[in-house]
């Protein structure tokens, strides 16, 4: 199995580039592939709305999203981790999600085009306040919209209460993450 991670946030070893990467270690020790991509490290615009891809196939963009295209062709899932800024997806997780409409059927219907329906997906949100209910509403309205998408969603994660505690140094996170990697494997 393939597993790819993106990490939507701008801050390379953060809470959430940990989190992100605990997770595919507990994959890798299932046999998984695993390959990671950093925002921060990468050139990806927001949608032009060109409807362009509705005529071409393919995003006219010729920015660092046309690699992950390609990551999110050869993955059977990805791990997609986002800090939560303004009881939101951070704007580096929009413009990927945003951008993965170029992989959606021209009509603009949820169906996915075939080499991508039915990926396996692990949403992961690291957010400063320590209630991890508190944003329920929009997480829930957040996995949904993937599954619209047809990802096959597995996981939800909420890592709470980053800024008093980073994520590595709380309890049993360690765990609880590889073994959100290891079950996506196994199921
Ligand atoms: C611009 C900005 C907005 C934020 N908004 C929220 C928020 O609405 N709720 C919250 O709980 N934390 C919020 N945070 C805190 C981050 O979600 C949290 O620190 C996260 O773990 C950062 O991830 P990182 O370490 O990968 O950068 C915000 C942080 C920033 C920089």
């Amino acid at each position: 199995m393939n597993v790819m991670g993106y990490i939507a946030s701008p801050r390379k070893n953060g809470n959430t580039a940990w989190t992100v990467n605990k997770i595919l270690e507990g994959a890798q020790e299932h046999g998984a592939a695993t390959e990671v991509w950093y925002a921060g490290e990468l050139d990806i615009r927001p949608c032009q709305a060109c409807m362009g891809c509705v005529k071409s196939d393919r995003c006219v963009l010729n920015d660092d999203m046309q690699k992950l295209y390609a990551a999110l062709k050869q993955a059977d899932a990805l791990v997609l981790g986002a800090p939560l800024y303004m009881g939101q997806m951070s704007a580096q997780a929009k413009a990927f999600t945003d951008r993965l409409s170029a992989q959606i059927s021209p009509r603009f219907s949820p169906r996915f085009k075939e080499e991508n329906a039915g990926k396996k997906l692990i949403l992961a949100f690291t957010q400063g306040n320590p209630d991890a209910g508190k944003f329920q509403t929009y997480y829930d309205y957040t996995k949904q919209m993937f599954q619209l998408l047809e990802f096959d969603v597995k996981d939800l994660l909420v890592v709470a209460g980053t800024r008093s505690d980073s994520a590595s140094e709380q309890d049993g996170l360690d765990v609880r993450m590889k073994t959100a990697g290891s079950t996506l494997v196994s199921e």
